[in-house]
């Protein structure tokens, strides 16, 4: 039989990827070599065993989460972030807590049954205001997941958020290793910090995720590499990842942006790594393409983000250029986003959408 010459040398690759679905692991090097190799036919297989995996674990189902953003206010200076303290163009807003409420309410309507409160590091928001916030919604929607992702916190603060009712927390880790995450951020921040937030919140109770941009200035293979072997060593219920995209007003704004292509070739990466893993198709994904959110799901994704915050802010919550607040990343388009996802043959349920634990092997 005539092999073409790709066929050959996309051939250690593809055992490459029955490895990984297999043994739910692999080297750093092998990390690399999956990376840096990628072919678009590679990528199909990829793609096609990530599905597989995912309809074992959680069939045909899209969970919905609910996106509030409720402070654009930040005391951080990533360089990254349209909304860092430093961007004087940034008109900043909060929302109080009968605002909070109300989108909740609109949420629930909706088939909303997570609520994710999202914003800023804002000192306004001390414990005692999230934690009024977080019992409010609480009492009212008893069956509903509350998600947190406010960044970072001391290990009491995120007790008492949990003991509060909060049921999950999302805190990308941005990039595992510690040089490129300096190149990202202030000083004042450091990888070690946030990845040691992030097994507090684990310890504590929390779902809960992580994440990062792909594309960021100066990545390369090996770092995601290194991205990977955290996150196979933290075992997050949840991994948030996007493409960078660069925001006018930062010192990246010249800076590309992350691809399509590689962002849901990590989406594939990811769901074989941690097959029980929560994985959304983001709003960063649905920006950089129209129907990003479709091809992150084809990737391997298994939940969507829409924005329920009150349409006269959702343009003030820019964290890079251009970033999408219309059509399937409003909340009030979910029939359009139940209809999308239909034709390509998933179904949005309304749920909590809890991580379901680990599959029988
Ligand atoms: N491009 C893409 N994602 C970004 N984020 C922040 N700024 C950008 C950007 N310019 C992501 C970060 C953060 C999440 C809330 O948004 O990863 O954790």
């Amino acid at each position: 039989m005539l092999y073409s010459v790709e066929k050959v040398l996309g051939e250690p690759m593809l055992k490459l990827i029955d490895k990984l679905k297999e043994m739910n692991h692999l080297t750093k090097e092998e990390w690399m070599a999956l990376i840096e190799g990628r072919t678009a036919d590679v990528a199909e297989y990829l793609f096609t065993q990530a599905r597989a995996v995912r309809e074992q674990v959680y069939g045909k189902d899209i969970y919905i989460r609910g996106l509030i953003e409720f402070t654009n206010y930040c005391k951080n200076d990533c360089l990254y972030c349209g909304i860092r303290r430093s961007n004087t163009n940034a008109c900043r807003y909060r929302l109080d807590l009968g605002e909070i409420l109300q989108c909740c309410e609109k949420g629930y309507e909706l088939g909303f049954r997570t609520f994710v409160l999202q914003g800023g590091e804002d000192a306004y928001f001390t414990d005692e205001r999230l934690e009024q916030i977080v019992k409010a919604i609480r009492g009212r929607y008893p069956e509903c997941a509350i998600t947190l992702s406010v960044g970072e916190r001391s290990y009491e603060s995120y007790k008492r958020l949990f003991d509060a009712g909060a049921d999950r927390y999302l805190l990308r880790h941005e990039t595992y290793n510690s040089e490129h995450y300096a190149k990202l951020h202030p000083a004042e921040l450091s990888a070690k910090t946030r990845q040691q937030c992030l097994r507090n919140l684990k310890e504590i109770g929390y779902q809960v995720g992580c994440g990062f941009m792909v594309g960021s200035p100066y990545q390369t293979a090996e770092y995601l590499a290194e991205d990977m072997m955290f996150i196979a060593d933290l075992k997050p219920h949840m991994v948030g990842i996007g493409p960078f995209i660069p925001h006018k007003d930062t010192p990246f704004a010249k800076e590309p942006s992350g691809t399509l292509e590689l962002t849901l070739y990590m989406l594939g990466l990811i769901r074989l790594l941690l097959p029980n893993v929560l994985l959304p198709a983001t709003t960063a994904l649905g920006t950089i393409a129209p129907n990003g959110r479709e091809l992150g799901i084809m990737a391997g994704a298994n939940v969507v983000m829409p924005n329920l915050s009150p349409s006269v802010v959702r343009e003030k919550y820019l964290l890079y250029n251009d970033k999408a607040y219309t059509g399937l990343e409003a909340a009030e388009s979910v029939q359009e986003l139940r209809e999308s996802m239909q034709q390509i043959g998933y179904e949005v349920v309304v749920s909590r959408g809890d991580w379901l634990g680990e599959r029988s092997k």
